[in-house]
């Protein structure tokens, strides 16, 4: 791990799907990553968390091959999608045809019918982009990131635009075919409560490398209110340079 890793995480190494060794990357003087090492081992699912601006984004894209490091290496697997904060389906194709896109022929048909099945839109194959709800598109969405059997599924906020009722249950609807399908993941979040709800292990990027990486051994399903999840949040808290509020005067 970096010279910024607090808590090292053991994986092992040579079965992992994700292998960044050293990897760099700077926007004109801003060093957003500084050498940093990260592994990820197959149907792990690992949440990022990190202040705006620390380059979360940056290393969802260098994992998805938009992006190129400046220096050191990224190995990852072939299969791999990306779910975003928006949809961004195409309004001129129904949602069948969006979950399906780019795979030519009748047989993505099948697989895209039961994508849509699995994240509760079998009825609506035929609809258009446009008269869905944000939940229904995002859902078409991460149906669209699954029928390609991703080695690695990347997440990128994909609950922060939605209402807190619809957020909570397209956590649970991960949380299901994240343990169905296993593929590794990688899911950016701002959120702790839903890192430390989700993930087999939460890392903090912050300054340019990883100010915290820990494993998260709390069965699930998981509670909130867990002391086990508590303590966690705490410490994921002040590596995020959260502190506590001072208790009023009265508490004190
Ligand atoms: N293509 C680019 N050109 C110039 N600067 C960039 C580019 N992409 C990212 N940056 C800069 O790199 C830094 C990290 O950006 P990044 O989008 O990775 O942050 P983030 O952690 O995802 O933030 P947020 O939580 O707000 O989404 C920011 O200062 C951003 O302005
Ligand atoms: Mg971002």
């Amino acid at each position: 791990m970096s010279a910024h890793t607090t808590e090292k995480t053991t994986v092992d190494v040579k079965s992992s799907v994700v292998r960044l060794r050293g990897v760099s990357k700077s926007f004109g003087d801003k060093r957003v990553l500084d050498g940093i090492d990260l592994d990820i081992a197959p149907g792990e699912f690992v949440a990022l968390l990190g202040p705006s601006g620390t380059g979360k984004t940056t290393l969802l894209r260098l994992l998805s091959g938009l992006q190129l490091p400046d220096a050191g290496t990224v190995l990852v697997p072939p299969v791999r999608t990306v779910v975003y904060q928006e949809p961004r389906l195409v309004q001129a194709r129904r949602v069948l045809a969006n979950v399906t896109l780019g795979q030519r022929g009748k047989a993505a048909r099948e697989p895209g019918l039961a994508a849509l099945a699995e994240v509760g839109l079998a009825d609506k194959a035929r609809a258009w982009p446009a008269t869905l709800s944000g939940g229904e598109a995002q859902r078409v969405a991460l149906a669209r990131a699954l029928v390609r059997q991703p080695q690695l599924l990347l997440l990128d906020e994909p609950f922060a635009a939605l209402d807190a009722l619809t957020r909570l249950q397209m956590q649970e609807l991960v949380a299901d075919l994240c343990a169905r399908h296993r593929p590794a993941v990688l899911l950016v979040t701002h959120d702790v409560d839903e890192a430390l709800l989700l993930a087999d292990r939460v890392v903090v990027l912050r300054g340019g490398g990883f100010a915290l990486d820990r494993r998260i051994d709390v069965p699930r399903p998981r509670d909130r209110d867990d002391p086990a999840v508590t303590a966690h949040r705490k410490d994921y808290l002040s590596a995020l340079g959260v502190t506590p509020r001072r208790p009023p005067l009265e508490h004190r």
